[in-house]
């Protein structure tokens, strides 16, 4: 018996940060889109908690109880008073430390690997309370297709898509630690008024309307500058895919990976080779969204 979740990548078509909390976190107005990257989770059950990984970015990804996607088990087993001896296998496809949620991927995949494999019954709010404690981009990838974070960015609110979005991913040639970028956005910004975070609401029309001129005019990201600091050479890489005939561009998440919404399969395809001709980027990809969140793809 096994049980394998497929899970999507994220961008962010807005993030606005505001000022660190006491607990150090930042209050989010995060507008998540999921997009057609996944990674895929196979639970197995055995003697002992096991993680394995494969895939092009797989000698990055830790192997013990650090790995989201464990302690997601762990997490489960306890609640359910059992133990979480079960095989991991992570099929990596989502850039790790890349701003588009792959250990967040990982956690819920697990989450819902487990929940099936055990049939523990767990309510969907459960599952989703468990993910918040996972971490505040976890939520969203059990839920997919997009949304408003607000809070830490656990707090989610579905919003209507009128349409499918097509992008290009550019991969930097190292990763950026999300705390670092955080750290880094509330040096930039000592001594500063920073506003509370609120979604705009020309993105949430331009969402609702399925229109990629007007998301290319309002999306936003407040950890841009940051990221843009700690890692200059992605300023190359965001003027490369506009110059080539991206809609916009701009650093997914904490970065370092960049976002490029383009018009349609063709103009991605376009922007792609460009990209990579730019020799800006380690490697790219295209993708679409929005896209399911964790879904069951196999048991048996
Ligand atoms: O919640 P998660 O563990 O994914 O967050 C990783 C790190 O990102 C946190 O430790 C914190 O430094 C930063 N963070 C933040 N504010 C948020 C979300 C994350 O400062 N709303």
């Amino acid at each position: 018996m096994s049980v394998t979740v497929r899970v999507p990548a994220k961008v962010n078509v807005q993030l606005a940060v505001g000022a660190a909390r006491p607990d150090g976190f930042h209050d989010l107005a995060n507008v998540f889109l999921a997009v057609g990257l996944y990674d895929e989770i196979t639970v197995t059950p055995t003697d002992e908690l096991r993680v394995t990984c494969d895939g092009p970015d797989a000698d990055q990804v830790p192997l013990d109880r650090t790995n989201l996607a464990a302690r997601a088990a762990v997490a489960l087993a306890e609640r359910y008073g059992r133990s979480p001896d079960v095989h991991l296998h992570i099929a990596k496809d989502i850039p790790v430390a890349g701003g588009m949620a792959g250990g967040s991927a990982d956690g819920a995949g697990a989450l819902v690997a487990c929940d099936a494999l055990w049939g523990t019954g767990a309510s969907r709010e459960e599952l989703l309370e468990i993910c918040a404690e996972l971490g505040s981009d976890v939520p969203f990838s059990l839920v997919g297709g997009a949304a408003l974070g607000i809070g830490r960015g656990e707090r989610l609110t579905p919003l209507e898509v009128g349409g499918t979005f097509h992008w290009v991913f550019a991969m930097a040639g190292r990763g950026l630690s999300t705390p670092a970028v955080f750290r880094e956005f509330d040096r930039l910004g000592e001594g500063t008024d920073i506003p509370e975070p609120v979604a705009s609401g020309e993105l949430l029309a331009a969402l609702a309307k399925g229109d990629p001129d007007a998301l290319a005019a309002a999306v936003s990201n407040d950890l841009q500058p940051a990221a843009l600091s700690l890692f200059p050479e992605l300023a190359g890489t965001l003027a490369a895919g506009r110059a080539a005939g991206a809609l916009t561009a701009l650093v997914s998440g904490s970065g370092p990976t960049t976002a490029f919404l383009v018009r349609d399969p063709e103009s991605a395809a376009a922007v792609a080779q460009a990209l990579l001709a730019s020799g800006t980027c380690r490697t790219v990809r295209t993708a679409s969204g929005p896209a399911p969140g964790a879904t069951v793809a196999a048991a048996g």
